[in-house]
């Protein structure tokens, strides 16, 4: 009998959904409009709705600044606690070594992820600063790098 409890247990866990956030850096606020042949035709707003729809089993928060220490303050607030971050720090991505130092103080794991492929671009897009504290990186696929992400912690 008790092998059996110790058999439902294991195989039935307790379901606790992901805690994850999506923190997007300056000028993402205005996806939809900003330079579509680059960033596409749809606000972030839509697309975060989309998302939550998709992965009803994840916890999504989506937080959006264009301020560089409000972004290392969320970093901070959010990274001893969440199960993941999302984080396109933008054009922070390659000027900040603090928002970088931040990604590596905090233990909840970070994906670095980018809509555009920055490799494909100007030289000084090639550098970043959140990628050595980063679990991983994804750039390149359209607003679908932050499906990626997601399906990077739910796997
Ligand atoms: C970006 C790429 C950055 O170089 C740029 O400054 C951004 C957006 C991207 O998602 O492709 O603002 O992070």
């Amino acid at each position: 009998m008790i092998t059996s409890a110790f058999f439902v247990l294991e195989k039935y866990p307790t379901f606790t959904s992901m805690k994850l956030i999506i923190i997007n850096g300056p000028n993402l606020n205005l996806l939809g409009k900003r330079e579509p042949e680059v960033y596409g035709n749809t606000t972030f707003e839509d697309y975060f709705k989309q998302l939550q729809e998709k992965f009803p089993q994840a916890e999504l928060e989506y937080y959006q600044s264009n301020i560089e220490g409000e972004i290392i303050g969320k970093i901070q607030e959010v990274g001893f606690d969440y199960d993941g971050i999302i984080l396109n720090a933008a054009a922070y991505t390659h000027t900040s070594v603090g928002i970088g130092d931040a990604v590596k103080a905090v233990t909840t794991p970070v994906v670095e992820v980018h809509i555009s492929n920055t490799h494909k671009r100007e030289e000084y897009r090639h550098v970043s600063y959140i990628s050595p504290g980063a679990k991983g990186v994804i750039l390149g696929f359209g607003l679908q790098s932050y499906d990626l992400a997601i399906r990077s912690f739910l796997s």
